[in-house]
């Protein structure tokens, strides 16, 4: 179930604008859920096995199992394209998807296991679909490290991996498997998100926390929708205690610049869902031979 409700207080709040907008067509977005389970239907007989399975992996703060940021949009820009889809977060409680895990395990590991124990499961259920990985910002690494730890005649079913705000070439910089087609979503330009993208020559780097934390104040000026805005107000109260809890990851970076891109969490990285680029990777996925073949 798509609707399932993000939190009671949400969901008030999100009844109250209906109430009162009465707009049809903003009521898929206004209601569009942090909470996918996709996969878990099928598995449990409740859904026939779907032809395509996406498994994707939240963001750092992100809440519920595809948080507000990208997840759902990249579920209803799938849902749009592809008939016969399950489309599942990574298990919440195996993945924390805090500034922690992110920083010291370079994406959570337990969420990577969770990420392939599922997949695994799904595959030896429904040994015909075609199995998509995704992940946004440290859900992209808990993506490619979730891949990296299946048994090759299950990541034979894998193919593709497709990731939003990528920085794995900043930690461990996993290869991507022959036979797993690869898209990386990153924003470019003058907004660049510092967390996939190549940094120009002249690029200024953070000299203080509060110049990382100080440009957060805008994100919830970036979000769109009671989800996202709700998500943004509460990051703009979290994310300065949780980067001051890895202060010492700050320091040690100021004389490592990859350390330090890896830090560098902009408002832009929130803005995946509403860019554009969220169906430009379901493109990506409509046109793939095992999707568009079925
Ligand atoms: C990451 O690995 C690729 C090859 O898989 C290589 O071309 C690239 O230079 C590496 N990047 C970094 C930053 O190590």
């Amino acid at each position: 179930m798509r609707f399932t409700v993000i939190s009671t207080s949400l969901l008030t709040v999100a009844t109250c604008a209906l109430l009162s907008s009465g707009h049809p067509t903003q009521k898929k977005r206004l209601l569009r859920s942090d909470t996918a389970n996709g996969i878990n239907d099928v598995l449990s007989g409740d859904e026939d096995c779907k032809d395509v399975a996406v498994i994707f992996a939240r963001g750092t703060f992100d809440s519920g199992n595809i948080g507000v940021w990208v997840g759902p949009q990249f579920q209803a820009a799938l849902e749009s394209q592809i008939n016969s889809l399950a489309f599942q977060g990574v298990e919440a409680s195996a993945y924390p998807a805090t500034l922690e895990t992110y920083l010291a395990e370079g994406g959570s590991d337990s969420g990577a296991q969770s990420l392939a124990s599922t997949v695994t499961d799904y595959v030896d259920f429904c040994p015909d679909s075609s199995v998509i990985i995704s992940g946004w910002s440290q859900g992209a690494l808990v993506a490619h490290k979730g891949l990296s730890l299946l048994a090759p005649e299950v990541q034979a079913k894998v193919v593709a991996l497709t990731t939003f705000g990528d920085p794995n070439k900043l930690f461990t910089n996993e290869s991507v498997p022959v036979g797993v087609a690869f898209h990386s979503e990153c924003i470019g330009g003058t907004t660049l998100d510092p967390l996939c993208s190549d940094l120009p020559a002249d690029f200024k780097f953070p000299t203080s926390l509060s110049d990382i934390t100080d440009p957060f104040s805008e994100l919830p000026g970036l979000g769109s929708g009671i989800a996202e805005t709700a998500a943004a107000a509460s990051i703009v109260l979290r994310f300065p205690g949780q980067l001051l809890a890895s202060r010492a990851a700050f320091l040690e970076a100021l004389t490592d610049t990859t350390k330090m891109q890896r830090l560098l969490l902009t408002p832009e990285h929130f803005t995946y869902g509403n860019n554009g680029l969220t169906s430009d990777a379901a493109d990506f996925v409509a046109g793939l031979p095992a999707v568009a073949g079925k």
